[in-house]
């Protein structure tokens, strides 16, 4: 079994058992460490991370941001420079205030926004262990402030002005990046998904339109009072900036003084990742979710061909978004949206709207698209569906129905599944494809019906919420999870969140890696000699049970961690 000429899977580990353990656990022949970890310095001026207050705005500005999820290595000049997003700060945690566990100050709040968006840092291997070279020329912090060209069809629009920007042209930051994705010309792509828990109403009275709530954005924000430091998040006063949010976001790590680009060609909901692959025809495709429950998943076919050697500036502005149409009987349609299609008028309409545009079309309703990955050596592409518990009882939020489908098939859906899809000839620029499950995940010592899981679920290997998915250069499938981690009832025996290896071939999957208590294991990149994976531990402790990874009384923060075999040769 296994892949021709790899002997990776199964052979070269045992798989790892599930755990509760407040540690990293990786299989006997592999080791792991600490890279970087939230708070870490970027720059010899910045302060070390202070436990006690947990750091200020102005410290946080210059150390790395907190949450590290989707992250994408580049080689430039001979230098490593490693790009993660910074999804979220745990409120529990961050700013130090045990009792309240909220912001308490205007430097609380600045501190939360600074520890949002995107880290980026140059990093070196010294006597076996990586870790960040500090006063790196490409060292950079992206933060909820950093100033960002609004591009493509989007740019200008009414819906996109604001009283701080009328032209449309240029928003402030970017936050709750979950993926992200690479480009074959050297650029990052990072992912806004939950943006609309930022806003809030001065006005309790206030009544969101339903544009604004398709998207969940009400007069109460998640806790981090952004609004009490800035105007703009006060959507009784300026209800178009949640319009400036959502979207795919194009970052070039060589040149830390560029503006970021939000790349609204590629629609706007609550992104996970972007996955991009150049079809054989030379026209660039984006896969993307929309992680919520009932929503949909899309397709972004660029209207020019990529030009290799060239900076492809602005292959991402122009193209057309489609939605998944899944049929029952194993096939599959992208529906293009556009005017025609959608009844809406503009392309800028589409991109601004796009969960109402695909609603429109009859879009299929998925269980929460997470990752989408592509096989780099079969055409296939790959999504998780972490999980629905609306299936079979709730519409989506476009009144799309909740009935469950192929692709979607249980009811009260709290396993997840990951759904695998070949468009036809090979070319993912077709507008037909055919599908199947790969695997249903589930739990085969409760349940005996579809909730124990497809037949390559077993004790040895359950899981629970697939997340993260990315393929290796030998075609395996990393499969990583963001689930209930109670070991209890429906997820007794799964223990802590994992990361596992799938087989696209067999459907063979194993466990590699267990992560500490209450985090979730989210984002990856490699080495490249392929020796050591770098994979992201996200809110390690977030119920206030950990300390990891320094362990003792320490305060829990996100990390990212190096895992290479113990004899140092190439993993995969
Ligand atoms: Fe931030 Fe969909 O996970
Ligand atoms: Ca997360
Ligand atoms: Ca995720
Ligand atoms: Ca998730």
């Amino acid at each position: 079994t296994g892949l021709a000429g790899c002997t990776f899977l199964p052979e070269d580990f045992s798989g790892v058992e599930a755990n509760n353990k407040d540690t990293v656990t990786v299989p006997e022949n592999y080791n792991w460490h600490v890279v970087s970890m939230w708070g870490d310095p970027l720059w010899s001026n910045s302060l070390p991370f202070d436990p006690v207050t947990r750091g200020t705005a102005e410290s946080q500005l210059l150390a790395v941001g907190d949450n590290n999820d989707g992250m994408v290595l580049f080689e430039i000049d001979e230098k490593l420079v490693l790009a993660s997003n910074n999804e979220y700060v745990n409120r529990s945690i961050i700013y130090g205030n045990r009792a309240s566990k909220k912001p308490e100050t205007a430097d609380d709040v600045l501190k939360g926004m600074a520890g949002h968006g995107v880290t980026i840092a140059e990093i070196r291997e010294t006597d076996g262990k990586w870790g960040i070279v500090k006063d790196s020329p490409y060292n950079r912090r992206i933060t909820a402030n950093t100033p960002m060209d609004i591009s493509g069809p989007a740019r200008g629009h009414d819906m996109m002005k604001t009283a701080a920007d009328p032209d449309g042209a240029t928003a402030l930051g970017t936050w709750n990046n979950c993926g992200s994705g690479r480009t074959p010309w050297g650029t990052y792509l990072t992912c806004e998904e939950n943006f609309n828990g930022y806003f809030s109403s001065s006005d309790e009275n206030y009544t969101p339109s339903d544009a604004l709530k398709r998207y969940g954005v009400g007069n109460k924000d998640w806790g981090y009072a952004w609004a009490s430091v800035d105007e703009r998040f006060d959507i009784s006063k300026n209800p178009n900036e949640p319009n400036r949010f959502g979207y795919v976001v194009e970052i070039d790590p060589e040149n830390p003084d560029s503006v970021p680009k939000k790349r609204t060609a590629l629609g706007r909901f609550k992104h996970e990742n972007a996955e991009l692959v150049v079809a054989a025809n030379g026209h660039v495709v984006v896969y993307l979710g929309d992680d919520e429950r009932g929503e949909f998943l899309y397709r972004f076919v660029s209207a020019e061909k990529y030009r290799e050697g060239d900076e492809n500036r602005d292959l991402l502005d122009a193209g057309t978004l489609f939605v998944a149409r899944f049929s029952d009987d194993g096939t599959g349609k992208w529906i293009p949206l556009t005017p025609e299609t959608t009844g809406m008028t503009t392309q800028a309409e589409i991109s601004i709207l796009t969960r109402q545009a695909a609603s429109a079309v009859g879009a299929t309703t998925m269980d929460r698209p997470e990752w989408v990955a592509v096989n780099p050596i079969r055409g296939e592409a790959y999504v998780a569906l972490t999980n629905n518990k609306n299936r079979g009882k709730k519409p989506n939020a476009g009144g799309n129905p909740a009935s469950v489908n192929g692709p979607n098939p249980r009811a009260e859906n709290l396993y997840g599944q990951i759904v695998r899809w070949r468009p036809v000839n090979n070319d993912h620029t077709a507008d037909e494809f055919n599908w199947d499950l790969f695997v249903v995940a589930g739990n085969p010592t409760v349940h005996n019906d579809a909730y124990g899981g497809s037949e390559n679920v077993n004790i040895g290997n359950m899981f629970n919420s697939p997340d993260g998915l990315s393929f290796d250069d030998s075609g395996y499938l990393w499969i990583q999870t963001d689930g209930n981690y109670t070991d209890e009832g429906d997820f007794a025996g799964m223990g802590n969140n994992q990361m596992l290896i799938g087989d696209p071939l067999t459907g063979e999957i194993k466990r590699f890696m267990v992560g500490p208590k209450e985090c979730e294991i989210t984002g990856m990149a490699w080495s490249p000699d392929r020796s050591t994976v770098f994979v992201g531990i996200q809110h390690p402790g977030e119920k206030g049970n950990s300390h990891f990874p320094e362990g003792g009384q320490s305060v829990p923060r996100s990390a990212i961690i190096a895992v290479s075999r113990k004899d140092g040769t190439a993993i995969s």
